[in-house]
């Protein structure tokens, strides 16, 4: 069965807008670990938190609360830096997927250079592993870097699908190619980036996937799927 990830930075995202600097008011909204566990009810496999460097939305202390309470995986995106390694090995989820950052940027743009950046990755993958972690590399459907992640050590990829996402179907046969030789290579596949409610059939084309991870979509979905109720609400509180 293709398994779901949730990617609930998100939902941090808007915590942070409101709350950044705010930290000890009597209501702090939207509660991250409460979202999760509405994730986990609905009966996704698992959650994904990007702890990135700048802390723009995910908290040391989310991660520490949500490994303490999921009841299914927790999945930690993050750089290669020896602080948020350093991190990871103390927390400990369930799987780190290691993906390339930018200040600058928005969202992850692009796959790892695993052949660039080999020597740290496979320091650093030995080092997760022997923490119990599960290690997957974020990267682009390119025979040469999937041949370098089974070379570093990682037991995972995760296929970087927004060039499908931004370009459409024509992508898929890159994307089967990719997973056909990881699989080849020992190596389990999972997907993720862009994927929403229309283009996430196409992705079920490929091979060998174990899980999608999906954030953006869903949650901006989630503000049209509860709007209704949270205003008839209010207005309930305003009219009894
Ligand atoms: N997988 C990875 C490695 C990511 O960096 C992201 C974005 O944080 C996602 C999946 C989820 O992407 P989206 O928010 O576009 O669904």
């Amino acid at each position: 069965m293709l398994q779901l990830g949730v990617n609930i930075d998100h939902i941090a995202t808007l915590r942070q807008a409101r709350y950044k600097t705010a930290d000890s008011a009597p209501v702090i909204e939207p509660d991250v670990v409460a979202a999760a566990q509405e994730v986990e009810a609905a009966g996704a496999h698992g959650i994904t938190v990007h702890l990135r460097e700048d802390r723009r939305h995910i908290q040391d202390r989310d991660v520490h609360q949500l490994r303490k309470v999921l009841r299914t995986r927790l999945n930690l995106e993050m750089a290669d830096t020896p602080a948020i390694v350093a991190i990871a090995e103390e927390i400990r989820p369930d799987e780190v997927c290691l993906v390339p950052e930018k200040r600058a940027e928005l969202t992850t743009e692009g796959g790892l250079n695993v052949i660039g950046a080999s020597s740290s990755l496979r320091t650093t993958i030995a080092r997760l592993r022997r923490a119990g972690i599960v290690v997957s590399l974020f990267i682009d459907p390119d025979s040469e870097q999937i041949r370098a992640a089974a070379d570093v050590g990682a037991q995972f990829i995760e296929l970087h699908t927004g060039t499908y996402a931004n370009h459409g179907a024509g992508e898929l046969p890159k994307l089967i190619s990719a997973a056909e030789l990881a699989h080849k290579l020992g190596l389990r596949v999972n997907a993720g980036h862009g994927l929403n409610y229309q283009n996430t059939t196409g992705i079920r084309t490929i091979p060998h996937l174990e899980t999608l991870n999906t954030g953006h979509s869903i949650i901006s979905h989630a503000v049209f799927v509860g709007l209704r109720l949270a205003v008839r609400e209010m207005l309930a509180l305003l009219n009894p």
